[in-house]
């Protein structure tokens, strides 16, 4: 989704921010462009790729200032004049944004009243102008930018470059913004990871908070106009190596990291002698856990299905009601919140605006929520305060696989702990332990023998339709499937609980129909064998995820066998061949495989 870059130093600002908008593109955006300031202001903004920018700038773009943006469009089509930056009618501002201004159509009549000719389409543009006209009062930059603001509604990252002014404002509203402390240079950027090659040392804006930067200087203030001191923070987990390596794509590489982003998951975390789970960053004592009344995660798109696998595992060990919501809808049915219950914010990026709003609604009601994030430092794991870092490293593809099986073993570690709190034996517990440990080298013994993916991908390659069916734990990593599929090959997936198929899915199904079934060596299989069954007679071809050596694989027109594995834990073994099935059949289907169409991989507006 958009990014925003900004430079302030020694250095020529160009290859700052083209260097910063690269690591900014694994978020996915359509259009991209710079402003550089060396007495004029020069913008270059185009559709398509960073890479198709820099087709179009000069070889000279002198200054050592500017503001560059990545966009995902919200108001008006993928245009270039759409791109961002936006500049004013008299050239004397140029602004980078991120977020949604609601009051655009109001803000834009006036400006047109005005007598101002708008070159864009888009609710970003407006600021510019308002900025401009606001900077005629008194020529500060600060101030006509929080007049400005006074004046919008909605959310916003945003960072001004002046032509008449060494400096760049830059302001927060509900979407994300960092500050990058250098040696006598200053950088911005709506993501902490793009800021890594260049220094540790960062300011978190927060919501209502306006920044005005030199090379050398920051001077922080609120919205109101009260002055107040940085507080720096030294980021110290580094996303590290983010390269391609020998992968052709980050899709693939990030499958093939999920056993080491497992260990470094459960590292440290596990009690085997008291057979208990052990996150500490929730600091929660064994007598809170044993009063909690219920849990609620909250998550959107694959952090959600992995909330209800988390759901399951509590309630199965915790005997306490467990239920996860979908963020977006949760804080308009405006939820009942009981200070006491245990709330958990699910999400790789740690900025999904919906999965943030649901935070602040919790906070509002008087409730409290941990984080179960990725991304260090980021929006929600700071507003929650506290949690569980789940650490699968960068997570690159748009498409999230190894964030959900850390955040699935991470919730397995919760439900350890909570359950040992309260109705789970010692041994049960050491059980689990032993199985989750055996995960990581489980997952490497099924991608050295993956068994007949690409079969698989010829039956779904063409399908009109897929549907994935699993039961009990194994609905959820259905859910995973289907939307893995979707997402990066296009093709029209549909997933249920397998007892659910005969109530309408079942409609669907025609000769030939594929059905990809998840059947795990559980307590359910012998119901989902009668799915099977069901699906068969009405003459559709099935693929079946299941135990190597269980006789289910006489149910499958094609068999995918994944190492037998603790029952609990199955959804870690049985969506990597979804994701493999996935990643192949976008490429079959010359899709783009890690920057899918209209995706984005941090979705910061709501
Ligand atoms: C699926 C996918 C999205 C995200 C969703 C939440 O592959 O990537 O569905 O899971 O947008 O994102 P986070 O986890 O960053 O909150």
């Amino acid at each position: 989704m958009c990014g925003i870059f900004a430079y302030l130093g020694p250095r020529q600002a160009s290859t700052v921010l083209i260097n910063g908008l690269r690591r900014l593109e694994y978020r996915g955006y359509d259009s991209t462009g710079i402003a550089v300031k060396d007495g004029t202001i020069q913008l270059h903004k185009k559709v398509g790729k960073v890479g198709d920018l820099e087709t179009i700038l000069p070889t000279q773009v002198p200054g050592h200032i500017g503001i560059a943006h990545t966009r995902w469009a919200t108001h008006g089509i993928v245009n270039d004049s759409n791109a961002h930056p936006h500049q004013s009618v008299n050239g004397k501002v140029v602004i980078v944004h991120n977020g949604i201004i609601e009051n655009t159509r109001q803000l834009r009549t006036s400006l047109t009243v005005q007598g101002v000719e708008l070159q864009s389409d888009t609710d970003s543009e407006a600021l510019a102008h308002i900025i401009e006209r606001e900077l005629s009062v008194d020529n500060n930059p600060e101030k006509a930018v929080r007049r400005t603001l006074h004046l919008a509604r909605g959310t916003w990252g945003l960072c001004v470059l002046f032509l008449e002014h060494d400096v760049i404002v830059c302001a927060r509203n509900g979407s994300p913004l960092i500050i990058g402390q250098g040696d006598d240079e200053m950088f911005v950027s709506s993501d902490p990871h793009a800021l890594a090659p260049y220094t540790h040392r960062v300011v978190f804006l927060e919501d209502g908070e306006i920044a005005t930067l030199t090379s050398t200087s920051m001077k922080l203030s609120t919205l109101k106009g009260k002055d107040f001191n940085p507080s720096i923070t030294v980021l110290e987990e580094d996303w590290g190596e983010s390269e391609l390596g020998e992968y052709p794509h980050f899709m693939l590489k990030e499958i093939y990291e999920q056993p080491d982003a497992l260990r470094h998951c459960i590292s440290g975390r596990l009690d085997r002698v008291q057979g208990n789970g052990r996150l500490g960053g929730l600091e929660l004592e064994p007598r809170d856990l044993g009063k909690v009344p219920h849990v609620r995660l909250l998550g959107c798109g694959t952090a959600y299905n992995a909330a209800e696998i988390g759901q399951i595992m509590i309630e199965k060990l915790a005997r306490i009601p467990a239920v996860a919501h979908i963020s977006s809808e949760f804080r308009h049915n405006d939820p009942v919140i009981n200070p006491n219950a245990l709330h958990f914010a699910v999400t790789q990026s740690g900025e999904t605006a919906d999965t943030l709003s649901a935070v602040k609604e919790i906070h509002l009601k008087g409730g409290s929520v941990f984080g179960v994030v990725n991304v260090v430092g980021s929006s929600i794991a700071r507003e929650c305060g506290k949690g569980v870092y789940i650490h699968s490293g960068p997570e690159q593809a748009v498409a999230s696989t190894k964030a959900f099986s850390n955040m699935v073993a991470a919730l397995s570690v919760f439900a350890l702990q909570i359950g040992r709190s309260r109705s789970t034996s010692k041994e049960r517990g050491k059980q689990l332990i032993n199985g989750l440990q055996e995960i990581p080298h489980l997952i490497e013994e099924y991608l050295e023998n993956q068994g007949p993916i690409l079969e698989a991908v010829e039956m779904i390659k063409d399908a009109k339709c897929v549907l994935f069916l699993g039961r009990g734990i194994s609905a959820p990593v259905a859910k995973e499937g289907a939307l893995k599929l979707m997402e990066i090959a296009y093709i029209p997936c549909l997933a249920y609980p397998a007892g659910e198929m005969k109530h309408g899915p079942i409609a669907l199904l025609e000769e030939g129909s594929p059905v990809i079934f998840i059947a795990p060596n559980d307590h359910v299989k012998m119901k989902t064998i009668s799915a099977i069954h069901e699906c068969k007679a009405r003459g559709a071809r099935v693929i079946l995820i299941h135990e190597k050596g269980d006789d289910i694989a006489n149910e499958a027109d094609i068999s995918i066998p994944i190492p037998p594995v603790h029952s609990l834990l199955s959804p870690l073994l049985t969506v990597i061949p979804m994701q493999l099935i996935a990643y192949h059949t976008a490429l079959a289907l010359g899709c783009n495989v890690d920057r899918p169409r209209n995706l984005a991989k941090s979705v910061t507006v709501e």
